[in-house]
């Protein structure tokens, strides 16, 4: 079973209720939120009055991905929502560790996302120390994108890594997962699959939301 994590970036804004009570409905475990702040990304998609409403909402675990400087700034904020992980970018983060470390202190799980450019040979020495590396398959700023291709051995390489290692550590993978490269990220070592224009744009979401899950 793979946990899946709708990507709300691609719901439909104007009935966001809706969209939310399909996923209440779905067998996805995790909703996925997709913070931009048009500094670290080339676009800007909502921030906390958008997130508080969802929260209230959403009965499934928040899975917050922050494409944003500073993400530190937002941790306290994110943690009273209730959300479950807390992802920043390691290109975002200077002093990573301290980060980690204050999402932990904030009762949340922290994943570490790394951006299609960077190698997964630069977490070796905080492997340990998170819940979940995000690998974006495509550069992150909007949804709909094309797969890279590279994300398969990424998978395999990270894999290996955690299994020396000895961390617990999920493998998620956000960037167009869709159902030619979803089974072949499952087969590689995927955890968790992101998924926004393959879910939201489908006719029957929640049965796309049911097939990745059984992958
Ligand atoms: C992109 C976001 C993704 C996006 C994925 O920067 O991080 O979560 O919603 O969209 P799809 O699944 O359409 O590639
Ligand atoms: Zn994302």
């Amino acid at each position: 079973m793979t946990i899946v994590s709708p990507s709300l970036l691609s719901a439909d804004f104007l009935h966001l209720d809706r969209d939310i009570d399909m996923i209440n409905q779905s067998e996805a475990e995790w909703l996925h939120l997709d913070v931009m702040d048009g500094v670290f990304v080339p676009n800007i998609s909502f921030g906390f009055p958008v997130l508080e409403a969802v929260a209230s909402r959403c009965r499934k675990a928040l899975d917050v991905h922050y494409m944003v400087v500073h993400p530190e700034q937002y941790i306290s904020r994110t943690a009273k929502l209730g959300a479950m992980m807390m992802n920043v970018h390691y290109e975002a983060c200077t002093h990573l560790h301290r980060t980690i470390q204050a999402i932990h202190d904030a009762g949340m799980k922290a994943g570490v996302t790394l951006n299609p450019s960077t190698p997964v040979s630069t977490l070796e020495d905080i492997i340990e120390d998170v819940d979940m590396v995000l690998l974006m398959s495509v550069n992150p700023g909007f949804g709909g994108q094309k797969f890279i291709e590279n994300t398969i051995s990424k998978v395999s390489r990270l894999k290996t890594m955690i299994a020396e290692s000895g961390s617990k550590a999920l493998i998620e993978v956000d960037g167009g997962v869709q159902a030619e490269t979803a089974p072949r990220l499952v087969k590689a070592g995927v955890d968790v699959l992101v998924s926004g224009s393959y879910v939201f744009k489908s006719s029957d979401p929640m049965a796309i939301i049911k097939g990745l899950r059984e992958l």
